[in-house]
């Protein structure tokens, strides 16, 4: 029978089932340190994509078995020449063509779209760190993709953290924030918060180091804000917010979000943090993740580790990360491909 891939239709549950199986699979083998891989998030993901991204699934069958799959979101508001794509060949039929057959396919559906290139993070080992079976570089390479942009993911182990330091540090960051004040929510953004959460967002990638990856800055407003929110609802995401509101202005010029897979109580991923450029210096970033760190342990008391991607050489936000107690645990990398 060889091998077959065909869209995945979201409405097909037994397609979505075992596509779910073989994304569970992939990440049990190969970062067996994540936390469990989330049913409710993979269903939301496939249903209800983010607003301003198209999405396009698809399944491949090997021998008739479920055996690998290919997502392809294609931004409809910025980005229009752009893609990603995440790829998924399940532990036991890899090395047999799968990847391959679905590369194919994407590349078929992003010409089809218009796309000049996509853009796919793969996860490899720390420089330097005890080798580990990493196919994913090897692949990406033999498909003609090139590395853009290094990424680290830290770790924060919550349960050996050092409150005596983390107090002092946040002291130390209150002083510094004269004029501005902290300002909490849990889901939704409060309403006279969103247009600044928008702006702020709007710059997460382009202000964050992008190496040599091509992606424009991404067109946010209120709204999108809104429907990223029930996307996440949708996928049974719990997530947290700390922001600084500018005294004399009253805008919010912080923000920082850790969010929680609707199936784990004990593991949270670190999401945006930025600040304003103009309202940089006063240890806003510090502040912020400090002060949300606090926040979330209020309500997630079983947290034990929090992990969070940065790029390599944003120097910044990893010293703030490092005395916070993150460490390095492994990296990821943007391979990106030319059409
Ligand atoms: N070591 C060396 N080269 C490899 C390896 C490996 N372990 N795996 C794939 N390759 C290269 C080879 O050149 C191979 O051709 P060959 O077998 O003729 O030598 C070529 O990639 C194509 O291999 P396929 O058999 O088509 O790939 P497979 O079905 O095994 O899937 C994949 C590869 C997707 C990387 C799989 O291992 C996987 O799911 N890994 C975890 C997830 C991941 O890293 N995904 C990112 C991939 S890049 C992206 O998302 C676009």
């Amino acid at each position: 029978m060889g091998i077959a891939v065909i869209p995945l239709d979201p409405a097909d549950q037994t397609a979505v089932d075992e596509a779910y199986r073989i994304g569970a699979a992939v990440e049990a083998a190969d970062l067996p340190d994540f936390p469990p891989y989330c049913r409710r998030r993979f269903e939301g993901m496939v249903r209800h994509p983010m607003p301003g991204i198209a999405a396009h699934w698809a399944l491949a069958r090997l021998d008739g078995e479920p055996a690998g799959w290919l997502r392809l979101f294609l931004p409809q508001l910025d980005n229009t020449e752009n893609a990603s794509a995440e790829l998924r060949v399940h532990p036991e039929y890899r090395r047999r063509g799968v990847g391959r057959a679905l590369h194919e396919h994407g590349l078929r559906v992003l010409r089809e779209a218009g796309r000049k290139r996509v853009v796919a993070s793969v996860a490899d080992n720390l420089p330097g760190a005890p080798e580990r079976e990493s196919p994913g570089p090897a692949f990406a390479a033999a498909v003609g993709a090139h590395p853009a942009l290094a990424d680290v993911r830290s770790r924060l182990d919550v349960t050996a953290r050092d409150q005596r330091r983390l107090d002092a540090l946040l002291a130390d960051a209150r002083a510094a924030a004269a004029g501005y004040r902290i300002v909490r929510w849990r889901q939704h953004t409060p309403e006279e918060y969103v247009a600044d959460v928008a702006y702020l967002e709007g710059r997460m990638v382009t202000d964050a180091p992008t190496g040599d990856l091509q992606w424009e800055q991404e067109q946010i407003d209120a709204d999108r804000i809104r429907g990223t929110e029930r996307a996440l609802d949708a996928r049974g995401v719990r997530h947290y917010s700390v922001g600084a509101v500018h005294e004399a202005s009253g805008r919010l010029v912080a923000w920082s979000m850790l969010s929680l897979a609707a199936n784990t109580t004990w593991h949270a991923w670190q999401q945006s943090t930025i600040v304003d450029p103009e309202h940089r210096g006063h240890r806003l970033g510090r502040l912020a993740k400090i002060e949300n760190l606090e926040h979330v342990l209020a309500y997630e008391p079983g947290l034990r580790a929090i992990d969070t991607y940065n790029a390599a050489d944003n120097a910044h936000m990893i010293a703030i990360n490092e005395q916070l107690g993150f460490r390095p645990v492994d990296g990821s990398t943007d391979w990106q491909l030319t059409l």
